[in-house]
């Protein structure tokens, strides 16, 4: 059950890539280039592309916190106090090349996607509010000039308490982020400190407090199952994130993570029986305070989903730009995966020479079942049968077999039209998903 709380398919993961640098072009053959490569005839037949969604990665953070493995790196701040707060950013020379670097290698990447609309955007970490309103102003501008995003498109950004700024929030909200998402993590001094994060009980409530007046919409993350968490903190935790009224919760099982100095040095975490426990009393909580349990992590009050989350686990399309930024994009013939360069100093060299891709690999047919199934289980309503023929042009019979185990197993229902995981299907999710392996 652990895994399958694991945050990752905000990011998913890029399966199997090749090792191969990608030869971008960079000039007007692009278009030719791409309909050589990409246009070909090919294994699949989709009637019709995913809706497109644009996925911006910021890797700084001030300090990387001793359990996460993102793509984040610790970067030299300007201004601001010892451990963040009023004022911090990044040096202007790196915001601003960095930016340039965004632009670059969106503009590369424009070919793969002309002229489809972009239902949403996320601008996520590393910490993009160590860039201060004007840069995140400009980076939204360059994005619209180039890119069709749909009116009343959702534009997520996350920020991280330890740089709060009343007035800095506001500003986000002005330059164009509509919807903000905050990392708390936890309101107990005790457990923040624990998780190595930079700031405190005050600030992750005054952060929440002014997302709450300044953003119609926002987010809280949480994690649960903290070293040396009971039961009684992880509720009180839970029960000040909902007094803040927010629309929507996303709580997330800590994973010790391999590469993560918790693998080095592991906390006592609480165990299996009590952290199911504590998922329980999740569920409990938040039903009671009206907001609805709609994917493995995700919470929300009715119309308050996040569309772009959604999108992933529709086996939507998205396009990634930044350091280690990953991207799925599909054509009449094939599915497309993407990642750019990881580390921050080689991804601004690359961008600006044309070259932000540093893997990329076509999803194998056989493949594309699990891929589906790994994203669309997540969700507690289940999907349209419909959606695997749209999304992957694939038949029916390519999911039969692993739905009739599942069934078997008590793991799914399903009728003509739709398949949903049990509430026991729910609680094995990777097992689940497993049965559809190749
Ligand atoms: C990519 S992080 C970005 C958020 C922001 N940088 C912050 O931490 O304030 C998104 C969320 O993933 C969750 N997360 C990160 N590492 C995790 C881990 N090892 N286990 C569970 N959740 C994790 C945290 O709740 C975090 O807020
Ligand atoms: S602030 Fe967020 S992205 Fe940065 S190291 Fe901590 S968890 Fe990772």
């Amino acid at each position: 059950m652990a895994d399958a709380q694991r945050p990752r398919t905000v990011l998913p993961p890029l399966i199997a890539a090749s090792n191969t640098p990608s030869n971008t072009p960079s000039n007007t053959s692009l278009n030719a280039a791409v309909a050589d490569r990409f246009l070909r005839a090919g294994t699949l037949n989709l009637a019709a592309q995913p809706p497109l969604a644009l996925y911006v990665h910021l890797p700084w953070c001030l300090k990387k916190c001793p359990y996460c493995d993102f793509n984040s790196h610790e970067t030299e701040r300007h201004g601001g106090g010892v451990g963040g707060g009023v004022g911090t950013t990044l040096p202007p020379a790196q915001q601003q090349r960095y930016l340039d670097a965004l632009v670059a290698d969106l503009e590369a990447a424009l070919p793969l996607v002309w002229g489809r609309p972009v239902v949403s955007v996320f601008i996520g970490g590393g910490t993009p509010s160590l860039f201060p309103p004007e840069a995140i102003g400009r980076l939204i501008s360059d994005i619209r000039a180039r890119l069709p995003l749909i009116p009343d498109a959702e534009v997520t950004m996350e920020a991280n308490p330890g740089t709060f700024e009343r007035e800095r929030f506001r500003a986000y909200r002005a330059a164009g982020v509509t919807r903000l998402s905050i990392g708390i993590q936890s309101f107990n001094d005790r457990h923040l400190a624990a998780l190595g994060r930079v700031h405190d009980r005050a600030q992750a409530l005054a952060a929440a407090e002014e997302a709450a007046a300044s953003f119609e919409t926002f987010n809280l993350d949480l994690m649960y199952a903290l070293p040396g968490q009971t039961l009684a903190e992880q509720a009180e935790d839970l029960a000040t994130a909902l007094a803040l009224q927010p629309p929507h919760l996303s709580v997330y099982h800590l994973t010790i993570e391999p590469n993560t100095r918790f693998a080095i040095d592991p906390p006592r975490v609480p165990d299996e029986d009590l952290a199911a426990e504590m998922l329980d009393q999740i569920a409990a909580m938040t039903g009671a305070a009206g907001l609805q349990r709609y994917e493995v992590s995700a919470y929300a009050r009715a119309g308050y989903r996040c569309a772009h989350n959604l999108n992933y686990w529709s086996f939507g399309d998205y396009l990634g730009i930044g350091a280690g930024a990953h991207g799925k994009l599909s054509f009449p013939h094939r599915v497309l995966r993407q990642v750019k360069w990881r580390e921050p100093a080689r991804y601004m060299d690359e961008a600006l020479r044309g070259t932000a891709t540093s893997n990329e690999h076509e999803v194998a047919r056989k493949d594309l079942p699990f891929e589906f199934m790994l994203n669309v289980l997540r969700l507690r309503d289940g999907f349209p049968l419909s959606l695997l023929a749209e999304r992957t042009g694939l038949p029916m019979s390519a999911i039969e077999a692993g739905l009739a185990r599942a069934e078997q197993h008590g793991l799914i229902t399903r009728d003509w039209s739709t398949v949903r995981p049990t509430d026991r299907g729910f609680d094995f999710l990777s097992d689940l998903q497993e049965m559809f392996l190749a």
